[in-house]
């Protein structure tokens, strides 16, 4: 419940309360952003006075007593001016020249959006000018997520320059802090380090890519307070920053050991300048408190995408394959249909066909050499256009989707050649290529109508076109604006991610059944601002089964699984050349949004078999792994190789358990006791084997039953069942779990 409170006058003469003492009693209020869990309190002691955040946390309802407490004085949102020193939300140079904002209190509201959300909305005015800051706090409450956005406005006599402006910051007072971050590159997206913070800053940022910043790392943090992070109990705050663009976590632990979060856009060559009336509005801060560890933050934040943030997010993900690394740009009508009769077969429920199927003449899409920006079907290797191979999906029982990368444009292409000025560039100097193209300027509304009408153009190719793989293969190199004047350049970094946004409303207004994958040469894209739009992304173009259970265990610390785009590939891999058994690629693949992407008849024999088997398996699971709780019970960063998570649906009647042996001659091997996470103690469950290899099994006791207390408490044991083959790598177990 979230309510304000009017102090009660008689508290003011508390000894306890002597700086509050100065204040105007009858504008004191509390500020109240509850979830179901937590609670985040705003005090506030009159008109002229800061707004200080009290308490994140756990849920009080006391808030007597947290206005008793006067050590933590951290405004919510505090500004470069007055005595705020430590990491800054907001740095403005204001219309005179004057460097200094001092923010107080002018007002707040609350209001229901539904059931489940609360909105706050509290607004600051500077103590001198006309300069006005507006906090919008979302509680949503059954997720326990709360998010922020910020929007500042003024009316001064000239311009406003904003330097540097936060979605949220967040102080926090404990004995040791403990940062979990997600660390990549290409091919190794999203992996886990966690460090303990010591005085001084720590600062996770992308600062001039804006395509494809979460490559090297992402917006996304977990902090543990006390010790490093535990999966099912300590205090942990997780955060993710809800942009596509350039953006700028702060961690900063000052000298008296209070730690000062900062969230937001980069700053860096990044200054608005704003005109009078005008306002400007950061992106959302996503935070969630949890006081069960790791674990309890990832469900959060899971249970809030599902709802919130994920296109379709209570809709089941569909099986697909994707002929990718099956036929890569050479292919003609018949690979595609030929693989679209084995897609069938195996049970698969759409075919997705990625790059290559337009640009024609010269500037044929036959490699990545040319074509981008011609979005016209290459007549020679589809003659009959995609209508034909979509009727051909929809004939034999398949969804069918396809690729653009509606951004980007190769240097040859007709597109290139007709508009230069749409190319993101410095003037007088060379247009530098990554992957042999260039980038479209979508600060320029132009731009935005032509992206827009190339995802339009590409649907209305066939009214069975019901998915779109949205690619992006570069970042921004040596930037600069055609569209933007001279002294507005440093806008390009926002206003690309604006047009792109306001490209995906469009999008999403006009298509709203059309599912669609948010790729970035795999995972440079993943994040809640363009996830908003989107059914799910691609997490990395590394298929190889190994390497993917760490990007997949570090991407869902943050990202929902139901999101998550798994796939199984060939073997020997084609990123790393490792052959890996086609059980374990299965076993890590079905841990997420389960495809494959290979050639599907070079899998023949037994294996076809238990690719068909495997695929009617995650039938079954399906439910349970996307939009079950994912429980974390081994990690693959500090396990000894071995790695094992486990989902449980919501009503606890089912589950199921991966677990992965990764490396060779690991300490024990593959021989595990797994104790179960979140079962119902009370129920009795059995347990049953999946992805089972003839006379291989990994489980000794098939079939048996169990309470769930039992598995929790003494769990189940797992071991190849012919022992001399335990030391191998890349040995798994599915086992599943039915109440009965
Ligand atoms: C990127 C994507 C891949 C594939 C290729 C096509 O690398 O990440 O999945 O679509 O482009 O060119």
């Amino acid at each position: 419940m979230s309510i304000i409170k009017k102090l009660p006058a008689i508290l003011l003469l508390a000894p306890a309360l002597c700086l509050l003492a100065v204040l105007r009693a009858e504008d004191a209020a509390v500020i109240e952003v509850a979830t179901a869990d937590s609670s985040l309190v705003l005090v506030t002691t009159g008109t002229n006075a800061p707004v200080v955040l009290r308490h994140y946390g756990s849920k009080t309802t006391d808030t007597r007593a947290l206005l008793a407490k006067t050590v933590r004085q951290n405004q919510v949102y505090p500004a470069f001016g007055g005595v705020e020193h430590a990491n800054l939300a907001l740095n403005v140079i204001h219309a005179d020249g004057s460097l200094t904002t001092e923010l107080v209190y002018d007002g707040h509201e609350q209001r229901a959006l539904d059931a489940d959300r609360q909105e706050t909305v509290v607004r600051l005015r500077d103590k001198q000018y006309p300069f006005f800051v507006e906090l919008r706090l979302v509680a949503h409450k059954a997720a326990n997520v709360i998010t922020q956005r910020v929007t500042v406005s003024h009316k001064e006599p000239g311009p406003v320059r904003v330097e540097n402006i936060a979605s949220a910051y967040l102080p926090l007072r404990a004995g040791a802090y403990w940062l979990t971050h997600f660390h990549g590159a290409w091919g190794r997206e999203m992996r886990v380090t966690e460090e303990r913070l010591t005085s001084g800053g720590k600062v996770i940022e992308e600062f001039r890519k804006i395509v494809q910043a979460t490559m090297a790392d992402n917006p996304s943090f977990m902090l543990s307070l006390e010790h490093a992070a535990e999966e099912e109990s300590g205090e942990v705050y997780a955060g993710t920053l809800a942009w596509s663009g350039n953006y700028k976590l702060a961690f900063t632990l000052d000298e008296r050991e209070t730690l000062h979060i900062t969230a937001g856009m980069n700053p860096f060559a990044a200054t608005r300048i704003l005109d009078a009336g005008a306002s400007l509005e950061t992106p959302e801060m996503v935070l969630t408190y949890s006081a069960r560890g790791r674990g309890q933050a990832s469900r959060n934040l899971h249970d809030w995408a599902r709802k919130y943030a994920l296109y379709h997010g209570d809709q089941l993900r569909p099986i697909l394959l994707n002929s990718w690394e099956g036929a890569y740009f050479k292919f003609d009508e018949k690979t595609l249909t030929d693989m679209m009769d084995d897609t069938a077969a195996f049970g698969i429920e759409m075919f997705v066909l990625d790059d290559g199927w337009f640009g024609n003449g010269k500037y044929a899409r036959d490699s990545a050499r040319a074509g981008l920006g011609d979005w016209q079907v290459n007549k020679k290797k589809l003659p009959r256009g995609i209508g034909y191979l979509a009727d051909y999906a929809v004939s034999k029982g398949l969804r069918f989707g396809i690729w653009i990368e509606p951004e980007m444009v190769n240097p040859k292409s007709e597109l290139a050649k007709k508009h230069p000025e749409w190319i993101v560039k410095s003037p007088g100097r060379d247009i530098p290529q990554s992957r042999n193209q260039w980038l479209l300027d979508l600060s320029n509304p132009a731009v935005q109508d032509f992206v827009a009408k190339v995802f339009d153009d590409t649907v209305a190719l066939s009214p069975n076109i019901t998915y779109i793989k949205w690619d992006a293969n570069r970042p921004v190199y040596s930037v600069g604006s055609a569209w933007l004047p001279a002294d507005r350049q440093e806008h390009f970094w926002k206003d690309y991610v604006d047009g792109l946004y306001k490209v995906y409303e469009r999008v999403r207004a006009k298509h709203p059944h059309i599912t669609i994958q948010l790729c970035s040469s795999g995972g440079g894209r993943v994040d809640y601002g363009a996830l908003k739009y989107h059914d799910e992304f691609w997490a990395s173009d590394n298929t190889n089964a190994v390497d993917r259970v760490l990007i997949q265990y570090g991407t869902n610390m943050i990202y929902p699984p139901i999101a998550t785009g798994s796939h199984v590939s060939a073997s020997p891999n084609h990123q790393t050349d490792m052959m890996i058994p086609l059980k374990f690629r299965f076993d890590v693949a079905m841990s997420g949004r389960l495809g494959m992407e290979l050639q599907p008849k070079d899998l023949a024999g037994a294996d076809r078999d238990f690719a068909r088997k495997a695929i009617e398996n995650y039938k079954l699971i399906r439910p349970v792994v996307q939009f079950g709780d994912l429980y974390r019970l081994y990690s693959p960063y500090n396990e000894n190789g071995r790695a094992a998570i486990q989902y449980v649906a919501k009503d606890k009647k089912q589950a199921v358990l991966f677990a992965y042996n990764l490396y060779h001659l690991t300490s024990r091997g593959f021989s595990f006791d797994i104790k179960l996470r979140g079962l119902d103690p009370a129920k009795t469950y059995k347990v049953t084997e999946m992805n089972r290899e003839p006379d291989r099994g990994t489980f000794a006791n098939d079939g048996q039953l169990y309470t769930g207390e039992f598995l929790m408490n003494v769990g189940v044991s797992i071991q190849d069942s012919r022992s001399h083959k335990n030391l191998r790598p890349q040995k798994s177990s599915v086992l599943w779990l039915v109440e009965q």
